[in-house]
């Protein structure tokens, strides 16, 4: 039993991860929706209430429509009379099958609500400066985020997904909305849909082609023999610090481990960087992961459910837990800062990068 698994304090709503910055428009793409659901289910299509998608082993696997006079119903699961369900991208589409008066949300901008009158047409409410359209409630709160845009939204009411701004904890989904929760002294892999008592976050228990992304050595440990091998390879660090005798160099195996080397025939001596950041040998310094290309596996060190696959043009990001890699709806790029498939690319240096032609 799966429930079982789970005995965490639930938090309180304003731990509710309300995920867009912008009060309309939904952040999460189909695929993204199924990197975070484990085994196969539904998704609802955010950009047609009569489409839907299949996930299979956090992949977006197959996609539908359902037959006319059909919606989606995403918390149900299934296709079921458009005269009897809300369609959760088009208040028009709501109104024009409602057979009696009721609000619903305006899926496009969460400043305003409809009014469906029951013969097919509507008329717009409006919450007013500052105030966004609360559907599960029927009121007007306090914006700026819309509480409608949550990962949940098109996900089925009653599952466990994992969450993705808090790699190791899940969001619990119920009717559209989300309560974000973590295990008990264990992590949430996604992947399984289980608590466990290993990290599946960093990168430890990663499938990655490119690469186990956990580290062979220890803080302090020293290596004979990766000074000589990689001094060199510092040299664009140090070529304006004509005082600096020492170098730090790549480990040759993870994104966020370097060596000290005193000299260029001492012991390497391993550490890593601050949680989040990644070694950038050209700089000589731990950065932003995403201010530079490492070649190895990326989601080490940062605790994140995605990150950016190097040299794809943010076309294509891997999810952590699982190493699989995906890449975004409709031809979109994947800001990994933000979190979101996006119509331009993204500037950050990952974005830009080609494959070095050697090493
Ligand atoms: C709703 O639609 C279904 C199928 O299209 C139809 O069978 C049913 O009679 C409709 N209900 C109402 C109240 O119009
Ligand atoms: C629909 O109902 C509203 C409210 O009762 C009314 O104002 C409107 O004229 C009606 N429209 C049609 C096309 O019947
Ligand atoms: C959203 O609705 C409000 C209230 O009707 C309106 O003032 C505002 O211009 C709308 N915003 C957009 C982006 O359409
Ligand atoms: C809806 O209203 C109830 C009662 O006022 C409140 O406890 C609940 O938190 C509200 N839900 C949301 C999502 O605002
Ligand atoms: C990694 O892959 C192996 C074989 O494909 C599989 O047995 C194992 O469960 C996977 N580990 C994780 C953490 O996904
Ligand atoms: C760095 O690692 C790669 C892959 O394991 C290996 O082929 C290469 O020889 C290593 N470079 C050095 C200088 O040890
Ligand atoms: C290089 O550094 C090591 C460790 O600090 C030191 O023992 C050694 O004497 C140094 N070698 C040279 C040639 O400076």
């Amino acid at each position: 039993m799966k429930e079982q698994t789970f005995s965490a304090g639930i938090c309180a709503v304003a731990c509710v991860l309300l995920l867009a910055s912008q009060a309309s428009g939904f952040s999460y793409t189909m695929e993204q929706m199924c990197a975070q659901i484990s085994g196969t289910g539904y998704v609802g299509n955010p950009s047609s209430c009569r489409a839907w998608g299949y996930c299979e082993n956090q992949k977006l696997a197959g996609w539908g429509t359902c037959d006319d006079g059909l919606i989606f119903d995403s918390q149900k699961s299934s296709c079921l009379p458009a005269n009897q369900t809300i369609c959760s991208t088009s208040a028009v589409t709501t109104c024009a099958n409602a057979k009696s008066p009721m609000y619903v949300a305006d899926p496009t901008n969460c400043t305003q609500y409809a009014w469906c009158a029951g013969n097919g047409t509507l008329q717009y409410g409006n919450c007013g400066e500052g105030g966004v359209y609360a559907a599960n409630n029927q009121t007007c709160v306090w914006g700026p985020a819309c509480p409608q845009d949550d990962i949940c939204k098109f996900i089925k009411s009653g599952s466990y997904i994992g969450d993705p701004d808090n790699c190791g904890s899940y969001i619990s989904c119920n009717n559209g909305y989300g309560t974000a929760g973590s295990c008990t002294k264990q992590y949430y892999n996604l992947a399984t849909g289980m608590c466990q008592n290993a990290n599946p976050c960093d990168g430890s228990s990663n499938n990655d082609s490119s690469g186990d992304s956990s580290s062979p050595f220890t803080v302090g440990e020293e290596v004979a023999g990766v000074c000589a091998s990689f001094w060199a390879d510092a040299e664009e660090a140090v070529a304006d610090k004509t005082d600096q005798t020492y170098r730090y160099v790549s480990d040759n195996t993870t994104c966020y481990g370097y060596f000290y080397c005193a000299n260029s025939t001492a012991s390497g001596i391993w550490n890593q960087c601050p949680a989040g950041t990644q070694f950038n040998v050209a700089k000589g310094q731990c950065v932003s992961p995403a201010a530079f290309a490492c070649k190895f596996n990326r989601c080490g060190n940062v605790n994140r459910q995605f990150m950016t696959v190097q040299y794809t043009g943010c076309r294509s990001y891997s999810i952590c837990a699982s190493g699989v890699q995906a890449t975004c709806q409709n031809d979109l790029y994947y800001d990994e800062i933000n979190n979101i498939c996006t119509q331009t690319r993204p500037s950050y240096a990952i974005c830009t990068a080609t494959a070095p032609t050697k090493g």
